[in-house]
């Protein structure tokens, strides 16, 4: 099978390529935005995602029966600040490469996010309208439905994402962990919540959903509600780390320019049902996979 994967270089993409790779799988394409000589394994194609005649190319090239579009502008405080270029990335491109997929029949699984809900009231179903209040969920929210309108469309709601970078970059977790090494306490909020998974288990999700011929959206989370300082509390506590460092605040206390989702965590059923031999271990359990 020939898989394209958009965004190989990122956190997510990184583990994707190591999952396919264990699986034996040598027909992929790995695309990034700027190479990046200093990173670990394959290198990936650099495609600017915003030159529409050059993502057409790199796809007739690729030619992929399955495209695993994970590139994005990830960050929503940077799509707030440059909206433009948001939607341009995380919108147009999208609606790009689900026309190109569509017109030829092929299978596009979309990374989209929990972020495309408002976070009033948690547990969200797959049925639930998308209601973002951010403006990275909003990109979000309108490519969902360029990918929702082709045939072998899945789009993959993912929910707050950690362990360890194997991109070469820190993530959000790496430098919490090495500021706790150091002994640095680190302040995490006690009132949003999310249902947070662990990218080598959601690498095996989309792996297992490309294989699959599900169509529709799926909602991608761990098996636990927790916040960001739970999550935080209970790593620093398996890692071996002083739990004491690990403080609580609250949203109130910090001033934001866009409001935080409250709850975003994702009812999951659907893809236990999709997907019933995929494992999603406790946060303990999902460290345990990272360090074998
Ligand atoms: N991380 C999370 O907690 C989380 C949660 C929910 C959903 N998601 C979604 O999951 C996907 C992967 O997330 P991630 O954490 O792996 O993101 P990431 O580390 O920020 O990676 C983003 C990827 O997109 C590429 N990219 C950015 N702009 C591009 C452009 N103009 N043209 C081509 N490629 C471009 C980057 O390339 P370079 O490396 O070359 O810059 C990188 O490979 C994203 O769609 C994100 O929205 C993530």
């Amino acid at each position: 099978m020939r898989i394209l994967i958009t965004g190989a270089s990122g956190q997510l993409g990184s583990y994707l390529r190591d999952e396919w790779l264990s699986q034996g799988s040598d027909e992929i394409t790995g695309w990034c935005h700027r190479p990046g000589a200093d990173r670990p394994g394959p290198a990936s194609s650099p495609v600017d995602l915003t030159d529409d005649r050059a993502v057409e190319e790199a796809l007739r090239e690729a030619d992929p029966e399955v495209v695993i579009h994970l590139a994005a502008m990830s960050a929503a405080d940077a799509v707030r600040r440059d909206p433009e270029l948001g939607r341009a990335v995380n919108v147009l491109a999208t609606e790009r490469i689900a026309r190109w997929c569509g017109e030829r029949d092929r299978r596009l699984i979309f990374a989209s996010t929990d972020m495309v809900f408002d976070g009033e009231r948690g547990g969200y179903r797959e049925q639930d309208p998308a209601c973002p209040i951010l403006e990275y969920g909003r990109t979000k929210a309108e490519a969902e439905r360029a990918v929702l309108a082709i045939p072998h469309g899945v789009v993959a709601r993912i929910s707050l994402l950690y362990g360890p970078s194997r991109s070469g970059r820190e993530s959000f977790f790496d430098r919490a962990i090495a500021a706790l090494r150091r002994g640095e306490s680190q302040t995490f909020f006690e009132d949003e919540f999310r249902t947070p998974l662990h990218y080598a288990i959601a690498s095996r999700a989309l792996a297992g959903l490309a294989t699959t011929d599900f169509a529709g959206i799926i909602h991608l989370g761990g098996p636990e509600r927790v916040s960001r300082f739970e999550l935080m509390t209970r790593v620093a506590h398996r890692l071996g780390l002083d739990q004491g460092l690990v403080r609580g605040n609250r949203r109130a206390d910090v001033a934001a320019a866009e409001p935080r989702p409250a709850d975003l965590s994702l009812d999951t059923t659907r893809l236990a049902q999709v997907l019933p031999l995929l494992d999603r271990p406790t946060i303990e359990g999902s460290l345990e996979i990272s360090n074998g």
